[in-house]
């Protein structure tokens, strides 16, 4: 039985676009451990776009799963990472300009760093998941290097198009599942998945994990929308 951890970036981007207060992406944390998701995932960026060291610091007390922080490899988030102790942190690349992230770590190209960044947050009691595309060689790299879990990005599987595509990038993901678990790494995947395209993940057993983000939370506006109406109805019906 995979396990569900949701990201709930999505709710501080909306809140950031109004720079006030609600909706508040700890709340949404808990209604999702009410529901039954195993993890709560933020990812603390550069530009502080949506998180913030304050989701964060709340998150850390009130996640009772588990809290998984993404971020990229940079001093001052690994630096807060060994000050709040999530339970995981998920190594994900970051461009400042990306509206998401883009691709999977480039761990052969970064070893000693990635290597490095690894060995302290062990240290620390951190599990270290590392984010990276569906290739053999980045897995192989990901065990030396000392990652616990990997997660591998369907990114580019959920963005292709034509059906043979789409079997070309999920095979990938399949054969990188099957030897992330031979190794035995942790298998995670997330990025794009949605309530059509997962269902084709029935036919790999070897991912424990998916992290979604963006189609839940959409889709919790849309069927949400129509009772929000309601009440708002109700309310100023009485006028
Ligand atoms: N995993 C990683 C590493 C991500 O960066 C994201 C996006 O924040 C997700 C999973 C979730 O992706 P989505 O929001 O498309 O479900």
């Amino acid at each position: 039985m995979a396990l569900l951890s949701i990201n709930v970036d999505h709710i501080a981007t909306i809140r950031e676009a109004r720079g006030i207060n609600e909706p508040d992406p700890v709340l949404a944390a808990g209604i999702a451990e009410l529901a039954g998701a195993e993890g709560i995932i933020c990812h603390l960026r550069e530009d502080r776009r949506h998180i913030k060291n304050r989701d964060l610091e709340l998150l850390k007390k009130t996640v009772k799963t588990k809290l998984n922080l993404e971020m990229s490899p940079v001093k001052t988030l690994i630096d807060t990472a060994l000050t709040i102790k999530p339970d995981l942190v998920t190594l994900v690349p970051e461009r400042r300009e990306e509206v998401t992230t883009e691709s999977g770590l480039d761990v052969a190209g970064n070893k000693k760093e990635y290597t490095s960044v690894t060995g302290t947050l062990k240290e620390a009691g951190i599990s270290v998941s590392f984010f990276i595309d569906p290739d053999p060689d980045q897995i192989q790299e990901s065990l030396d290097a000392g990652a616990d879990i990997i997660e591998i990005h369907t990114g580019f599987y959920s963005e292709a198009v034509s059906e043979a595509e789409i079997l070309r990038e999920f095979e990938k993901i399949h054969e990188a599942a099957k030897l992330g678990s031979q190794l035995k790494l942790k298998v995670h995947a997330g990025h794009g998945l949605n309530y059509v395209n997962i269902k084709r993940f029935s036919s790999i057993p070897e991912i424990e994990e998916y992290s979604i983000g963006h189609s839940i939370i959409a889709r919790a506006v849309m069927v949400g929308l129509d009772q929000a109406i309601r009440e708002m109805i109700n309310l100023v019906s009485q006028f």
